[in-house]
């Protein structure tokens, strides 16, 4: 089975990853050390399997094929690329962080470079295979789902640091969509656990942006989801790490918005008094509204018809038969 054999090789990998980042004087002096500068503690660095690819041009090629690893897998795997027909590792002096699924077998790995990003990418990933679907992974949901079904509610950042620095704060109900755009697998894998989802983003317009595209997806999958806006030029690993554990839960509680209703609010905004743009504006938030269409989301519907409308300061009543045209549309 080719996906056996990738289980198998990411598990390998995992274990020779994280000797070489506790074990190893450059694992230790170059790795281990910007993380604890990061602020991130030893067994939270454990817990998630963190580790380090060395420097070396195949040290990790040498370890699998000395113990009979297949070089076809390994290349499909992504830990290995060929270069000028010779076999060298893919993540060479960077950090790794194993990706796992839902019963916390490794699926594949992000690859950070050490300091600051100059001319690689600040991150490489496994390619897509048997394994690794991009559009279905959540990082962080096998170490989150319990707190997720407790709290009934899930947290969304952007990335890998993200989803460790808040759970080593004490908030484990979290996982990261990888920075792209949330995906309708993503959000299906949601709400096995919660229909309550709150996205955590960056402040910034891409953060804004990036959210949004996510809203009719989500409402279609009759999920509740507020936002929750991180102060400019920071993400949750920063900021948690600049004002401590209670503080950001305090901020995350305090800043919790609903999602239609910010939406709403970023739009008005932008029309200001222009008539043909508020009318675009009601038109938006009608078509928004007509995508919770589930006969069990009714009385929600409902409510946000009326809440909408006051805000737009519109009629009720028209306001349902706008939400009512563009849900016959969809048929
Ligand atoms: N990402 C990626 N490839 C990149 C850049 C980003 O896959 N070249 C994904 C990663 O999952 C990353 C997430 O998008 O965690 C968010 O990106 P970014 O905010 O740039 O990185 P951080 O997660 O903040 O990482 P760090 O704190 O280490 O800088
Ligand atoms: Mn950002
Ligand atoms: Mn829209
Ligand atoms: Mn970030
Ligand atoms: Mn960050």
């Amino acid at each position: 089975q080719a996906a056996d054999s990738l289980y198998i090789i990411n598990n390998f990998a995992q274990k020779f990853f994280a000797d070489k980042l506790f074990n190893s004087d450059e694992g230790q002096s170059v790795a281990l050390s910007y993380l604890e500068e990061r602020g991130f503690r030893d067994d939270i660095i454990k817990k998630f399997q963190l580790g380090y690819n060395p420097q070396e041009k195949n040290a990790l090629v040498k370890e699998a094929l000395g113990q009979q690893f297949n070089i076809d897998v390994l290349v499909k795997s992504g830990l290995v690329v060929n270069r000028y027909e010779e076999p060298v590792d893919n993540y060479r002096g960077r950090i790794i962080f194993p990706i796992h699924n839902n019963s916390g077998k490794i699926i594949g790995f992000g690859a950070r470079v050490i300091g600051k990003a100059d001319r690689a990418p600040k991150y490489i990933n496994t390619p897509e295979n048997e394994i690794y679907v991009k559009s279905k992974i959540l990082y962080g949901s096998y170490f989150a789902r319990h707190a997720i079904d407790k709290n009934d509610e899930c947290l969304l950042v952007e990335g890998y640091t993200d989803v460790i620095s808040l759970y080593q704060a004490g908030i484990e109900n979290v996982v990261a969509s990888g920075g792209t755009s949330l995906t309708i697998d993503q959000l299906k894998l949601i709400k096995k656990y919660t229909n309550n989802l709150t996205i955590i983003y960056d402040g910034d317009a891409a953060g804004v942006k990036a959210a949004l595209r996510g809203l009719d997806m989500a409402l279609e999958e009759s999920l509740n989801v507020k936002l929750v806006l991180i102060p400019d030029k920071e993400d949750p690993d920063s900021y948690v790490n600049k004002v401590g554990a209670d503080q950001f839960r305090e901020f995350i509680k305090g800043n919790k918005k609903d999602f239609i209703l910010f939406q709403l609010e970023v739009m008005l905004r932008e029309a200001g008094n222009d008539v043909s743009k508020k009318n675009d504006v009601v038109n938006h938030v009608a078509e928004t509204l007509s995508k919770i269409n589930r006969a069990e989301d009714f009385t929600k519907q409902q409510e946000y018809i009326r809440q909408c409308s006051s805000i737009l300061k519109i009629d009720e009543l028209g306001l349902t038969n706008l939400v009512n045209k563009y849900k016959r549309d969809q048929l």
